[in-house]
């Protein structure tokens, strides 16, 4: 057995100092939200600690915090952190606030239905009350979010592990792990707990053009936690195949809608055709919070535009980035989640 820790991505600071990742904090001094700035990752490693409106919005906005299920942690603690700072002594003048700073942290990304989520699930559990009452509230329940991101983490990594046998050759897009989340990931961690047990797993890891996310951020936690992950560029991942070194794609999710079609970071679609065509299973990991149950199928989800600098190289060309595609249904073998892995939503 192996003990590998990947790295905390989000985490409440209390205003002691004290690191939290479960219930259990102090409300009456004001806290922070702390994250790992993976716009800087792997170069350097650098925590945020962010309690403003603007910050955090921006953190979410350049990717500094990223992965749907991470934003959503990162969001209910950061609006419990503004919350803090409001000073305002009227429960009516509170809660404005408080829904005008969810509705302006809900609009830094469209794409991951997490972040509405969570957001959601934060207004709903104040009422009014104190402030005193209120604040503990709003971040008992983001610490809650928390507590349950880490838990359904492992709980996709041990139904996972199930599909995995030593020797494999695993290939994941984008980063679906620890940076990703409030825990060890989805995609990847039904690869931490087969390193866990002693499984000898080869991953692959799209390096995700434009913005990176494997080739700077899988390609870097999997390795900092011993583990052998191999970088390839997004063009070579049929060929990969073709090459019989890919025994199973694991990716995660932004939005799963009701029919299971699936948005994740571009790219995804393409791998799963070449998965199709070369009869490797293609796995879905996600928590039952990632499925938008309120869109039938996968034509209504959102998809996020970036800005036009991340991919031009010429003045004179016209530029189009969606950072996320609809793999369909039919591409997809399973679904990884916390209740087990499912083949269908
Ligand atoms: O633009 P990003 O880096 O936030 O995109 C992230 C992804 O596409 C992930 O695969 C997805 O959010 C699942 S993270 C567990």
């Amino acid at each position: 057995m192996t003990d590998v820790r990947p790295p905390c991505a989000v985490r409440w600071l209390d205003g002691s100092g004290c690191v939290h990742r479960k219930r259990g904090a102090s409300a009456r001094v004001p806290g922070c939200l702390d994250i790992i700035d993976q716009a800087r990752l792997p170069d350097e490693l650098v925590r945020l600690h962010l309690s403003a409106p603007r910050e955090i919005h921006d953190a979410i906005r350049r990717l500094s915090v990223r992965g749907a299920p991470a934003i959503g942690c990162a969001a209910a603690l950061g609006l419990a952190a503004c919350a803090q700072r409001f000073g305002v002594s009227d429960a009516t003048d509170y809660l404005v606030k408080l829904r005008a700073t969810a509705d302006y942290l809900d609009s830094a990304r469209p794409t991951a239905v997490n972040l509405h989520w969570a957001l959601a699930r934060c207004l709903a559990k104040v009422v009014p009350a104190s402030i005193p009452e209120m604040d503990a509230r709003l971040l008992d329940e983001a610490l809650d979010i928390l507590d349950e991101d880490i838990r359904m983490c492992d709980a996709i990594g041990g139904h996972g592990l199930g599909l995995l046998r030593t020797g494999m050759g695993v290939l994941t897009h984008c980063n679906a792990g620890a940076l990703a989340t409030g825990g060890c990931g989805t995609a990847l961690a039904p690869i931490y707990a087969a390193h866990a047990a002693g499984y000898d797993i080869k991953v692959f890891s799209n390096e995700t053009r434009p913005l990176l996310q494997g080739a700077r951020l899988t390609a870097w936690e999997l390795s900092e936690c011993g583990i052998d992950v191999t970088t390839i560029c997004d063009s070579m991942a049929a060929q990969v195949m073709r090459e019989g070194r890919i025994h199973i794609v694991i990716v995660g999710a932004d939005r799963v809608a009701a029919n299971g079609d699936t948005a994740n970071k571009i790219g995804t679609y393409p791998l799963a055709i070449s998965a199709k065509y070369h009869g490797v299973p293609f796995y879905v990991a996600m928590p039952y919070s990632t499925i938008d149950r309120s869109l039938p199928d996968g034509a209504g989800i959102p998809i996020e535009q970036r800005p036009d600098c991340e991919i031009a190289h010429c003045r004179g060309a016209r530029v189009y980035n969606p950072a996320f595609d609809v793999t369909p249904r039919a591409l997809i073998t399973g679904y990884i989640t916390e209740r087990g892995v499912l083949d269908h939503v």
